[in-house]
């Protein structure tokens, strides 16, 4: 393992992915830590003694508290989701004013401004394009008068390019919202998260805490403006007494729930989420750093075109092999045959995606097989 050195080793021995593992932009297998939560959880709901569904639906706050620690947002601006592409609806609907977006974002974050335009609560501006990178000068270049909010990915899914967001908020000025679909960038990444107005990220991927739960995080003013138009139920006051009348919405970010969520998976987010905390963000991202370096080397020594950016400062885990000559497809077939995941886009670019616990003879087998198709 790469940067050994630089994590403890307690971290490192949580996980057993094998060998060959390149795709933690899909998702990141999780940790024994969460393996043993969902069992234990599963196992108390199996028995059924008495308080049960309580102590299970605890977890929550568990997640909550850990998110909202290692976000840096206050607990109250801080809610759980079951997908980031949930969170992602509720900021469509509930932020109003026109939204630009680029029309190249992973679909979960173009959809929900487009049926919100549709149901008449919102409107959409599209910048950019498929692998057209978000960058303050595309941003400032599409701002008009009436956008009242932008979204944007924190790392694209496509290119791997890390948004500049505090050079985005700088473009947009202080008064336009900035929303954030985290999720390629939370846990891959020391990012100061209080740039945005909200930022909505999932358990499955650089977390490492499997599917089923996500959070989302706003800032006073994200909270304050952005409206809960599809909160149900469980986000408003006094939801158990059941009296036929509506209630208030919830003041903090407990606004925007739907329903419960499943004690199995935000327990598992909150031990991927402690075990991150225990670790130390900044020295995964830094690992994480390092040996996607190591592989953009590797690929190039290789012969192999990189289409992520090359530049530290413009990448987290995300690294993308170019095959000019339309042979990805093959390419990508001979790596699942040597027991390598990874992602194939269309026939010309495979996504790869490494973590602190991904080995060198993983970086150096990916690039050699590749190597035959450069
Ligand atoms: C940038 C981006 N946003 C959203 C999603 C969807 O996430 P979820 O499944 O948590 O809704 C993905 C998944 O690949 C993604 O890459």
């Amino acid at each position: 393992m790469p940067q050994a050195t630089t994590l403890p080793a307690s971290y490192l021995a949580q996980f057993s992915e094998q060998p060959g593992y390149l795709n933690f932009a899909s998702y990141g297998p999780p940790s024994r830590d969460v393996l043993a939560t969902s069992a234990q959880l599963m196992a108390d709901a199996a028995a059924g003694a008495v308080g049960t569904a309580d102590k299970l639906h605890a977890e929550d706050l568990r997640a909550r508290a850990a998110f909202a620690r290692l976000v840096g947002f206050d607990l109250d601006n801080v809610t759980l989701l079951p997908a980031t592409a949930y969170g992602l609806m509720q900021l469509a609907f509930g932020v109003g004013g026109k939204v630009l977006v680029s029309a190249g974002e992973f679909p979960a974050n173009v959809y929900p401004w487009l049926r919100a335009q549709q149901a008449g609560v919102g409107e959409v501006a599209f910048m950019g394009g498929a692998r057209k990178m978000v960058t303050p000068e595309l941003v400032a270049a599409s701002l008009t008068q009436e956008i009242t909010a932008v979204a944007v990915s924190a790392v694209d899914f496509q290119t791997g390019y890390r948004a500049d967001l505090a050079g985005i908020r700088d473009v947009m000025g202080p008064h336009r919202l900035l929303l954030v679909d985290g999720i390629q960038g939370f846990a891959a990444v020391d990012q100061d998260w209080s740039m945005a107005d909200a930022v909505a990220v999932g358990s499955q991927k650089w977390v490492r805490g499997g599917w089923g739960a996500g959070a989302m995080a706003f800032s006073d003013a994200g909270l304050e403006r952005i409206k809960p138009v599809l909160g149900s139920w469980t986000g408003v006051e006094n939801p158990t007494s059941y009296d036929g009348l509506p209630h208030e919405p919830r003041r903090d970010a407990l606004k925007f729930n739907v329903s419960n969520l499943s004690p199995f998976a935000t327990g598992a987010f909150a031990s991927a989420l402690e075990l991150i905390e225990e670790a130390g963000i900044d020295a995964i991202a830094a690992s994480i750093a390092a040996t996607t370096g190591v592989l953009i080397e590797k690929l190039e020594g290789a012969g192999v075109d990189i289409l992520s950016p090359l530049e530290a400062s413009q990448r987290a885990g995300i690294v993308v092999a170019g095959f000019p000559t339309g042979n990805a497809a093959e390419a990508h077939t001979a790596l699942a045959l040597a027991g390598i995941s990874a992602t194939l886009h269309g026939s010309q670019r495979i996504r790869l995606s490494a973590h602190a616990t991904t080995d060198n003879e993983t970086l150096s087998h990916a690039a050699l097989i590749l190597a035959g198709f450069a």
